[in-house]
């Protein structure tokens, strides 16, 4: 891998435990990546207090500061520009991405999705809803997946994913935790799967 680090930004509106992981994988597995930005639709949340605590820029951004979709797609434009950001990793970011953005970045963003996509995905589908519906379902597994963000919810090109057992017994919270297990191992094996990518 080359020398100079791939600059990211984590796009988050919670916890932010993926972004975490991603961060730590970073320094552990000697990764050629730096978060240069976290972005966030709320002005406080786990995700914006780690990246202070962490010396990373921060940027609360919501659609509700500007008066059009335009100006807000700009002014995000804006900050990944002024962060000089390569890739995009939404990490819990329930907020669509505006499609000038999509369009700039082009398979230069991904998001992580908590069940197998094709399967659970779509508007609505986040966080402990997409657990209830896969327990609605019957279904006996159930993971996570990586994949590039497309201007449709949950629709860009898989990069990863990995299957989670669904267990006798199971709430939405018991398998929402077994997946956000996986998910923070599955993150950062696709990232450095895409800096491996990116180098050949
Ligand atoms: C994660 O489970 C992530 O997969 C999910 O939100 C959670 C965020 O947790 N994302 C979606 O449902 C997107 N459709 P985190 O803030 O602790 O990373």
């Amino acid at each position: 891998m080359a020398n100079h680090k791939t600059r990211l930004a984590a796009f988050c509106s919670g916890t932010g435990s993926n972004f975490q992981s991603l961060y730590h994988a970073i320094n552990e597995r000697g990764l050629p990546a730096e978060f240069t930005l976290c972005l966030s639709n709320r002005s406080e949340c786990g995700a914006i207090i780690f990246a202070r605590q962490h010396g990373i820029p921060t940027v609360h951004l919501s659609e509700k500061q500007h008066d059009t979709h335009k100006a807000f797609a700009a002014a995000m434009l804006g900050s990944l520009e002024e962060h000089a950001v390569d890739y995009i990793l939404l990490a819990g970011y329930l907020r669509k991405v505006p499609e000038a953005v999509v369009n700039a970045y082009s398979f230069r963003i991904l998001n992580i999705h908590p069940a197998l996509l094709p399967d659970f995905g779509g508007p609505g589908m986040y966080g402990i809803n997409v657990h209830k519906a896969v327990l609605e379902a019957g279904r006996n597994e159930s993971g996570a997946t990586v994949h590039y963000v497309d201007s449709e919810y949950d629709k860009g090109p898989v990069l990863l994913q990995r299957k989670v057992p669904v267990e006798a017994g199971d709430t939405p919270e018991s398998l929402a935790a077994r997946v956000l297990k996986c998910e923070h191992r599955l993150y950062p094996d696709a990232l450095e799967k895409l800096l491996i990518a990116k180098e050949l």
